[in-house]
């Protein structure tokens, strides 16, 4: 029976842990991200498309989108908003650079890191930027624009937002470009605001005001490039002006079919890569090594290999459909794994709830034995009724050891109160044995018996344990010094905390960069 009851008892305490440990994997570290779009158009839709999928490769990342309409103050109130609500990491494209520039330093100085991408700001408070060489861009295209003009003729450039990082680079890249030509001059430049109708509205206004006689337009992106031609046209501008626009996107009236039909001389391929930006977002956070300046391939779309381009667009995207019909089959499979693994753990509780009544009918077998020894009592045979007494005694106790339920419930709200206890004092340097005692309202001994039977831990070890886990995850995300995490998380002396650190995870906490 003793054996037994070991066994029960063993059992209990492994489905304990079992669902302990699944408890604290379902609590392991989960990023949320939020993602501040400036604008909404075909590109960023794109782009926050590509961002979504990418969060497949990572089971612990939740993305937030938003979008400012070109709106500065509400670019900065959705930043302030979002480091707020304590999210892990805010992923920006700045509107106007100048503008966006210490809303993001502030975020930064809240502790939260902030990813740039394809627009810059104007400082180096940030944690990282990826994005596309704007200024080569322009260069390129105006290289581009004179070799065609065959080094002659009169421009117009219609500008992307005026202070936004890209109309910068693209205009100071073009017009270096021009430069080189003493026969060719940009005649006008208007500002645009990258929308289709700013580009209708830049050149219709041009048009009224006089300026009309021009040989080529270069447009900082095909979308504009479009609304500048329509406008055009409504002004009777009949003769040939060839156009050039940015983005090159390979969708139905992207700047790649535009210059396959040839309503567009020239795009340049302005990549999204949703990919490697969450990628990089996720380096940043689990405290991988990452570079601060990422800068993205692009290439000039021209009618020489637009119809190239496109075919390999197309490649790609049908890999992507095979991918994605493997990935829902793979999803099937998952459910219907899960689904077994439910089936799997019923059955698991019935093997369990079969040794409860086990335990029960053999609990029932002592009482009834218990109930004949008390009427023995009542017999004269003295020596019967004490074996009798003695016999019940040890039911008793039996009952009571072997009770599952009182022994789970116990144990299980004791765990809760050791972890609450834990968990409240990790960074305090002054917890231990005594104090853990004392909030638990016992003694040290029976504290160490009941951790010890528990977890097959000291009670010291288990503090160091949690010290260190804890220690572990802050140094993950890379924002505090060995030493600084070492106090936070109590110990007094970093040297030792580096000592218990690696004999715990087998590494010194400086390489944990190399390890997760
Ligand atoms: C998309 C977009 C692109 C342009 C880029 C500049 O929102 O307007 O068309 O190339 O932003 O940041």
């Amino acid at each position: 029976m003793h054996q037994f009851k070991t066994f029960c008892t063993r059992i209990l305490i492994a489905a304990m842990l079992v669902g302990l440990m699944a408890s604290c994997n379902s609590r392991s570290k989960k990023y949320v991200i939020a993602v501040v779009q400036c604008s909404q158009d075909s590109w960023r839709e794109k782009l926050n498309a590509e961002l979504q999928a990418a969060t497949y490769f990572y089971d612990n990342v939740e993305l937030r989108f938003a979008n400012a309409n070109d709106s500065v103050e509400l670019q900065k109130r959705l930043l302030k908003q979002y480091a707020d609500s304590g999210v892990d990491m805010i992923i920006v494209a700045p509107i106007t650079s100048a503008e966006i520039t210490p809303t993001v330093e502030q975020v930064m100085d809240s502790g939260i890191p902030v990813i740039t991408f394809d627009r810059k700001i104007q400082s180096n408070k940030f944690t990282a930027h990826i994005g596309c060489d704007n200024y080569q861009m322009g260069l390129t295209m105006g290289k581009y624009v004179a070799a065609e003009m065959k080094g002659k003729g009169k421009v117009v450039e219609i500008t992307g937002m005026q202070g936004s990082s890209p109309m910068i680079e693209r205009h100071r890249g073009f017009t270096d470009a021009i430069k080189q030509y003493p026969d060719i001059s940009i005649i006008a430049t208007a500002p645009g605001n990258w929308k289709e109708q700013n580009g209708y509205h830049a050149m219709d206004s041009l048009l009224r005001s006089g300026v009309r006689e021009f040989d080529y337009v270069f447009a900082h992106n095909d979308r504009l490039a479009l609304g500048a031609i329509k406008a055009m046209k409504a002004n009777g501008i009949t003769r040939q002006v060839d156009v050039c626009g940015i983005d090159a996107l390979n969708v139905p009236g992207g700047g790649i079919e535009l210059v396959k039909k040839g309503t567009l001389t020239a795009s340049y391929i302005y990549p999204t890569k949703g990919d490697k930006l969450l990628e990089l977002a996720m380096n940043t956070l689990r405290g991988k090594s990452y570079s601060k300046h990422t800068m993205l391939q692009s290439e000039l779309v021209t009618p020489g290999n637009a119809q190239v381009i496109q075919m390999q667009y197309d490649e790609i995207a049908d890999r992507q459909h095979q991918l994605k019909q493997l990935n829902g089959k793979i999803d099937n499979y998952l459910s219907q794994l899960s689904l077994q693994r439910m089936a799997l753990v019923l059955s698991a509780g019935l093997l369990l709830l079969a040794v409860v009544v086990i335990i029960f009918q053999r609990r029932i077998v002592h009482l009834r034995k218990s109930q004949s020894a008390m009427s023995a009592l009542y017999s004269t045979d003295i020596s019967r009724a004490a074996i009798a007494a003695e016999e019940h005694t040890e039911v008793e106790n039996r009952i009571h050891i072997t009770s599952p339920m009182p022994l789970h419930n116990e144990s299980e709200s004791f765990a809760t109160r050791l972890r609450e206890v834990v968990q409240a004092h990790l960074c305090d340097s002054d917890m231990d044995v005594d104090m853990i005692a004392q909030k638990l309202g016992m003694s040290r001994t029976a504290l160490y018996r009941k951790v010890k039977a528990l977890t097959g831990q000291s009670v010291v070890e288990l503090i160091r344990e949690s010290r260190l886990k804890l220690a572990h995850t802050m140094l993950a995300q890379g924002h505090l010094s060995v030493s600084e995490v070492a106090y936070a998380v109590g110990f007094s002396s970093p040297a030792y905390f580096t000592k218990c650190y690696k004999d715990f995870f087998g590494h010194t906490p400086k390489n944990i960069k190399n390890q997760s």
